[in-house]
């Protein structure tokens, strides 16, 4: 089985892109699978840092084919925008990039939508229409990308759709319609332009895993983000886990080999919703700006919310992926933290348990019961082995795999691809 899929444990941010970019490496096929441009990660590599939305990061690899399955959704100018900013920078995309003819196309009307939704629900969206989007796809109301590029077939659908969407925004909202001749021509021009990367996706996919060619596929946002399992109603609307991604990219389960899920050596997580390890103001105080620990959002500039390491979250989410392996993102943040704590359980009530699998419709309710380990206060920058590393902070990574019942395969320690520790030899055998 050759392929691997990269998911995120927490909510989203974990560092995803850069465990993706060191594993792109070795792989022929990289495939991101749900979700839209909502997603957002930056990659730096030789000084020069990179900010993907939808197209997998690992197309700086000029051995690589990249693929963007039929479970995504996508906002046709975004993408195009990402496609051309690669190609400023001398990246070459031609016949390497594949857009499945499957994925939901996000209108203008489905950000008014978002927009306005946010309004009433202030769930912290990230505004760019996904969950509208998928609303459609849903009621059977959406438009797919093999549409977009035959005219008559863009022109005859949008013209169906746009009678609902129009009596849904004047009557639900009081909003303005929105006009067939305005969204048709610009919508027509970007199927002009994405024409020549759309493709059968599955085809290729099912083609090159039989032939065992080494395939990543990378999850996006976090599992505690999933429609399903995540924190609901403060979740994105898709399916964030890795069978979410296998589903949303057209492979059977059985195409899979191992699964990596990514987490940071802390918690954090942007728009509402609960949090149970989330720092206190003191604690926030004590930690690094959010510029210096990078913790401000690639895709809305939002600053990211900050908490302890959650062990219980953790084990809840790394079951619901079927994780094999944990990656390790960020440890280089606490290098100067005197003191740090990690969850190892909740305690709600008298009830008392290490996984959140228990608690989730009790989170409100949930007092995080901490460990408290003294901090390294030493940079662990420079380290090239596990020998290297300060005692202390072994002694934390020790724990978390204790705790989390799983072993690490990647620890990172700064967002060069150097600033890496890679445990496991093949990631695809
Ligand atoms: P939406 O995906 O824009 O509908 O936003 C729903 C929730 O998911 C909001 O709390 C967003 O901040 C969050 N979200 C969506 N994508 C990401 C991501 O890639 N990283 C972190 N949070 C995300």
């Amino acid at each position: 089985m050759s392929g691997l899929i990269v998911v995120g444990l927490q909510w989203g941010d974990e560092g995803k892109g850069k465990v993706v970019d060191l594993l792109a490496k070795e792989a022929a096929h990289i495939v991101r699978a749900q979700g839209g441009n909502n997603a957002g990660h930056t990659i730096k590599v030789e000084g020069q840092e990179f900010a993907f939305h939808l197209i997998p990061s690992g197309i700086l690899y000029p051995h690589t084919q990249c693929y963007i399955g039929g479970g995504t959704v996508i906002d046709p100018e975004s993408l195009l925008q990402e496609i051309e900013g690669l190609k400023a920078r001398g990246i070459n995309i031609k016949g390497r990039l594949h857009l499945s003819a499957h994925a939901h196309l996000i209108f203008p009307f489905h950000k008014r939508i978002d927009f306005l939704n946010e309004q009433k629900l202030a769930i912290g969206t990230t505004k760019k229409g996904i969950g509208p989007c998928y609303t459609d796809r849903s009621a059977r109301i959406g438009v797919r990308v093999g549409e977009l590029i035959n005219g008559e077939k863009l022109k005859k659908r949008l013209k169906e759709v746009l009678v609902i969407k129009n009596l849904e925004l004047k009557n639900l909202f009081g909003d303005e319609e929105v006009l067939f001749d305005e969204i048709y021509p610009q919508y027509l021009a970007y199927g002009a332009s994405l024409k020549e990367y759309v493709s059968d996706v599955e085809g290729r996919l099912a083609s090159v895993i039989k032939k065992g060619e080494k395939t990543l596929f990378e999850g996006a946002h976090g599992t505690l983000l999933d429609l399903t399992f995540g924190t609901y109603p403060y979740v994105t609307s898709s399916s964030c886990l890795a069978s979410g991604v296998a589903a949303g990219a057209g492979i059977g389960p059985t195409s899979i080999g191992h699964t990596i899920g990514v987490v940071k050596a802390y918690t954090t997580r942007v728009g509402n919703g609960l949090f149970p390890t989330e720092f206190s103001l003191e604690e926030q105080g004590r930690f690094l700006d959010h510029k210096t620990a990078r913790e401000i959002g690639t895709t809305t500039g939002r600053k990211r919310r900050v908490g302890w390491f959650d062990a219980p979250l953790v084990k809840y989410t790394a079951a619901l992926n079927g994780a094999d392996s944990l990656a390790l993102t960020k440890l280089d943040i606490l290098d100067s933290l005197p003191q740090i704590k990690i969850c190892t359980g909740y305690q709600a009530g008298n009830k008392k348990g290490e996984s959140a699998s228990a608690f989730m419709f009790d989170l409100e309710n949930v007092h995080p019961i901490y460990e408290e380990y003294p901090g390294w206060m030493k940079s662990t920058k420079e380290i090239q082995t596990l020998g290297d590393l300060p005692t202390l902070a072994r002694r934390y990574i020790d724990r978390l795999e204790e705790l989390c019942q799983l072993p690490f395969s990647l620890i990172s320690f700064g967002p060069e691809r150097e600033k890496t520790l890679v445990l496991k030899e093949d990631f695809f055998a």
